[in-house]
């Protein structure tokens, strides 16, 4: 056999690739969950590195793995290539499929993992949401999905909401701009392909009754088109008054958008002002947090723990200049220290970053309840007494058995910014 790829984890070489995909015996094999699919998908872990092997066609696994290496560069959110293996043979020399690996996405659900019985108005709303942002961010990159399901994206959770990932990128193209037709084709088999994923769950009984499966699937093209709009049109205001530009700026920043440049024309009336935002990527917020505290979470979350940033550098008496003292205080005397007091086999319940963001919840309903402030600590002792230990095992969904991962601080992606001691 041939493995070709980043130079990863050369144990991968010695997996049983002389036997079909389907009968890997259950000691390489980690059982976790899938998606629906056509192909067969495993997932084996070595070195605590959880990897998905997809068996498929040389040709489809060359061009998946290209597509997925130029949307991981261009940072779009999307499982991240490892390599093509190919010149497979089993024992008797009969040719056997080429397969793609990809890095398992930690902590991450195929959407009929995110509930247990029904999938509710609520829910749905979430999914379809991340979903739009999703196809916001291909697009932009140039990039036309064509194939866009909820089976083809994968979820994390991120403070109470999702944010969506891109799984299968097969039947992808990538331009250097979309046209509007493309654009319309993308969205028009996405919302058939929603609309159907939902018919099969509501046949089985697992969606919310009143839920009509055609109006969801519309409606992602309803959310699309409003984010689009706002992210691509241009505004217009006055030299006396920049509301409207400062508005629209914060509203992306709040969906996670930021504005790379912008283009400022004078109308011919030489008194308003024409914006025409530039290029636009996602991840202020995370970005933000990662140069201040290294921890490398989703948006949403991200924001969570910015706010809370922020009202500790008030706290222990610092302005904003002072925000990166702040921030590695804040480090080790919030995050860590949350997460200190998190016994050992409550910590693979959730992902530490949603954790933290559901001990800020917690807290602001306690001080609600007590009409004054809680302690900070007393919240997380409450949380973890109170609330972490009736969650539902998410061990069960994140891996079968005990111990398929490691101690949830461990998962912790943490990077010292540059300028830290
Ligand atoms: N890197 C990965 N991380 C997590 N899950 C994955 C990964 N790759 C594949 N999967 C799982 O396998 C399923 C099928 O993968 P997909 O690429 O959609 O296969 P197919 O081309 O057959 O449709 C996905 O829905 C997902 O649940
Ligand atoms: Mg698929």
């Amino acid at each position: 056999m041939k493995m070709t790829g980043i130079a990863a984890e050369p144990q991968l070489a010695f997996l049983p690739w002389n036997t079909p995909l389907e009968s890997w015996p259950d000691d390489v094999v980690v059982a976790l969950p899938r998606g629906i699919s056509r192909h067969i998908v495993r997932f084996v872990r070595i070195e605590g590195v959880v990897y998905a092997i997809k068996e498929v066609e040389l040709e489809l696994a060359e061009r998946e793995y290209r597509l997925l290496t130029d949307l991981h560069r261009r940072d779009v959110p999307a499982v991240e290539p490892v390599a093509v293996v190919s010149d497979r043979v089993d024992a008797s020399g009969e040719p056997l499929p080429a397969a793609l690996i990809t890095r398992h996405l930690q902590y991450s659900l195929p959407y009929r993992a995110l509930f247990s019985s029904t999938l509710r108005a609520e829910t749905a709303e979430r999914l379809l949401d991340a979903l739009a942002v999703l196809l916001v961010q291909l697009h932009l990159t140039g990039f036309s999905w064509n194939d866009c399901s909820l089976s083809n994206t994968l979820f994390r959770r991120d403070a109470g909401a999702f944010a969506a990932y891109l799984v299968d990128a097969e039947t992808g193209e990538l331009h250097a701009t979309l046209t509007d037709g493309q654009r319309e084709y993308d969205l028009e088999t996405a919302a058939t392909n929603v609309a159907g994923e939902l018919m099969d769950l509501q046949a089985g009984e697992r969606l919310q009754g009143d839920l009509d499966p055609i109006v969801i699937g519309v409606s992602l093209r309803t959310r699309y088109d409003s984010l689009w709009r706002e992210i691509t049109g241009h505004i217009e205001f006055t030299r006396d008054d920049r509301y409207p530009l400062e508005a629209r700026i914060r509203r992306l920043n709040d969906l996670g958008f930021d504005f790379a440049e912008l283009q400022v024309v004078t109308a011919d009336d030489g008194d308003r002002m024409i914006v025409q935002p530039k290029v636009v990527d996602a991840g202020h917020h995370s970005r933000r947090l990662i140069r201040l505290t290294g921890l490398d979470v989703e948006e949403n979350q991200a924001r969570r723990l910015l706010n809370d940033l922020d009202s500790y550098r008030v706290k222990i008496g610092l302005g904003p200049e002072d925000e990166e003292i702040a921030a590695h205080q804040w480090v080790s005397e919030r995050f860590e220290r949350a997460m200190a007091e998190v016994p050992a086999d409550l910590r693979s319940r959730m992902e530490p970053a949603e954790i933290f963001h559901e001990i800020l919840e917690h807290r602001w309903f306690m001080s609600e309840r007590a009409g004054h402030s809680v302690p900070f600590i007393d919240a997380v002792h409450s949380y973890v007494e109170n609330v972490l230990v009736s969650k539902p095992d998410e061990r069960s969904v994140i891996g079968s058995r005990s111990g398929d991962i490691d101690d949830a601080t461990a998962e912790l992606r943490i990077v010292v910014p540059p300028d830290a001691d």
